[in-house]
């Protein structure tokens, strides 16, 4: 039996991290996770962040994953430590790889960060990206209004625009040349977030460099799949299936097979 990766997010944000994986590892089967039924998560306590990741994992680990990736930012701030304290397996965030992806691309020194209340108050992406580089300069800024406009699958209406422009116009005052999109949700409106920022700003995502990250780890523990086996991968949400189905299907596109997708509702609400 092949062992899946479990990937969870608080809703289709970690989809954008999925759908890399995919790309970078097609052999590799995954378990997707979005929570929909509690998100946001941007504005909760770390407490209940951390109890509802628990929760998820109790969840995923049934499935006997190799990997669990918390492909969510504010999750990853709460709780990368306690569950990797919790599990025997290894666990992946998401914002150590955002931050080295940044620090290898600014010029000016001068790098964003968009993302959650709870991540932006946590200080996870200053920490992480002060670490690689000690004198970087960091602009951050909680962007609350982002993920509902997400998972209501508006990703290119007038509100959106009206919505990033309101909130994120006034960060080309700086001389940022990158803005870290420290929110899986966010990809889903990079088109809109790069216009109103100009394309002298390149955005990152941690999506690419945490596929590496997973990669390098899986294949130094002779955990990759291998083989002619096309994965089937499965996806789990905790709320409304058909939005979740609808957008999964727009993002994800022709890279996977969702007829033998098994959807299932855990009783966790
Ligand atoms: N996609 C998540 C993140 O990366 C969480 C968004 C939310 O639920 O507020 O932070």
């Amino acid at each position: 039996m092949q062992q899946p990766i479990a990937i969870l997010d608080s809703g289709v944000g970690g989809l954008t991290v999925a759908k890399e994986v995919m790309r970078q590892l097609p052999r590799e089967k995954i378990l997707y996770f979005g929570d929909t039924a509690r998100t946001p998560y941007g504005p909760r306590s770390s407490e209940e962040i951390v109890r509802f990741t628990r929760e998820i994992v109790d969840y995923l680990i049934q499935f006997n994953p190799k990997m669990i990736v918390i492909a969510c930012n504010t999750a990853t701030a709460a709780g990368l430590d306690d569950i990797r304290s919790r599990v025997p397996i290894p666990v992946v965030g998401v914002i150590n790889p955002g931050a080295r992806a940044a620090i290898g691309l600014t010029v000016t020194g001068c790098v964003g960060v968009i993302g959650t209340e709870g991540t932006i108050k946590s200080g996870a992406y200053e920490q992480a990206l002060r670490k690689l580089s000690p004198h970087v300069k960091v602009v951050s800024l909680a962007c609350p209004s982002f993920v509902p406009l997400v998972e209501k699958g508006k990703f290119r209406t007038l509100e959106t625009f009206e919505t990033v422009r309101s909130s994120i116009g006034h960060l080309r005052e700086y001389p940022m040349d990158t803005l870290i999109l420290g929110c899986t949700h966010y990809p889903f409106l990079s088109e809109t977030i790069s216009e109103v920022m100009g394309q002298s700003v390149k955005l990152i995502s941690s999506a690419d460099e945490t596929a590496r990250e997973i990669s390098t780890i899986l294949y130094n523990q002779s955990k990759l799949s291998r083989g002619d086996i096309v994965p089937v991968h499965q996806f789990f949400c905790s709320g409304d299936t058909k939005l979740f189905q609808s957008i999964t299907q727009q993002w994800l596109g022709e890279q996977i097979e969702l007829t033998p997708v098994v959807w299932q509702i855990p009783n966790i609400v």
